[in-house]
């Protein structure tokens, strides 16, 4: 079985977090250029990625607060992901942004950046010249990069080509990708990451608790659309999330499951959310939420007292 699968979660990614933009559980005035398709998900898919992206964003936030101008982001697997240009929107200046992900992925991404103006002026704006090839976009402080995460030489290449700097603050971002790498090029990543940066934090989201029936159809489902979850052994519970990071030179990790992060957003936007769409099922909402969790670990001190108060 080829990566074709592995490229199409991205799809079904955007097209719910553009679902639930829509419905008003967060603001993207992005996501909308890079998907067109909308299809009515279930309420708790959409509390499922509201919490997603609220718990992810907290941490960036934390992050960017702490490293200030110099911090560089790495969105591995990025996808259609578009949080460089929310973060403009915020008036947030970074040292560095850089989105990897297949070829075929980018090559994508780097159509609709230039078929669509609002994408591709809020690129020039900051960083003056944008240059394309067929599947990387280089900008002043903007890169979108094709490449196979697997190959660590291609890796350590792109970054260096994006003017990656190993002694600033860096970010690395994996939302819902590590799974489907196997665990041995994760490591290998993980290691080299640590070894080379000397100050930064990895925010991994992913499954977790998946040795139950709840875990067993969730994979099944996936795996029936063709994807191989080559890293599935680490998302057995949050000790294995926080263990590679462990294993892998970080100097500490904590994970929280979904429940957790839900739990940590304010009150008052949670009860706005709520009132959104009807929740029928809320005994699924919290196996969902038991089922995912956000993994940080972070190389040097600076970020090691992070915790999920948002
Ligand atoms: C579920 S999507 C998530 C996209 C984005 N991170 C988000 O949360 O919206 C997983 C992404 O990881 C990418 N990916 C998985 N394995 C990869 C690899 N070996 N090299 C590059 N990208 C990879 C896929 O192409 C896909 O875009």
């Amino acid at each position: 079985m080829g990566d074709e699968p592995i490229m199409a979660t991205n799809d079904d990614a955007s097209e719910c977090k553009r679902g639930a933009v829509q419905l008003g559980y967060w603001t993207d005035n992005y996501i909308h250029y890079f998907v067109r398709h909308i299809e009515k998900k279930a309420p708790e898919i959409n509390r499922g990625y509201f919490a997603r992206v609220k718990g992810v964003d907290n941490f960036i936030q934390k992050f960017i607060n702490r490293a200030g101008s110099n911090a560089q982001i790495v969105n591995l697997g990025a996808g259609f992901d578009t949080l460089y240009w929310r973060l403009k929107d915020e008036g947030v200046v970074i040292s560095g942004y850089v989105e990897l992900d297949f070829p075929t992925v980018t090559s994508k991404k780097c159509y609709m950046i230039k078929r669509h103006k609002p994408l591709l002026d809020r690129i020039y704006e900051q960083d003056g010249e944008v240059r394309f090839s067929s599947t990387d976009l280089h900008s002043g402080n903007f890169h979108c990069l094709g490449v196979d995460l697997r190959n660590i030489q291609q890796l350590k290449e792109k970054l260096h080509q994006a003017e990656i700097k190993f002694d600033k603050p860096t970010l690395f971002i994996a939302e819902c990708v590590l799974v489907y790498i196997e665990n041995n090029w994760v490591n290998r990543m993980l290691q080299w990451i640590s070894t080379t940066f000397s100050t930064g934090l990895f925010i991994n989201y992913e499954m977790c608790n998946i040795n139950d029936t709840f875990g067993d159809i969730m994979l099944g489902n996936l795996r029936a659309r063709g994807c191989t979850l080559a890293g599935i052994a680490q998302c057995k519970n949050l000790e294995t999330q926080k263990n590679r990071f462990m294993e892998n030179g970080f100097m500490g990790a904590k994970a929280w499951d979904m429940v957790q992060v839900y739990h940590s957003i304010e009150p008052s936007e949670r009860n706005r959310i709520e009132k959104i769409e009807f929740l029928d099922e809320q005994e699924l909402l919290i196996q969902l939420f038991q089922h995912y969790c956000i993994c940080i670990g972070w190389l040097g001190n600076d970020f090691a007292d992070f915790e999920i108060e948002i």
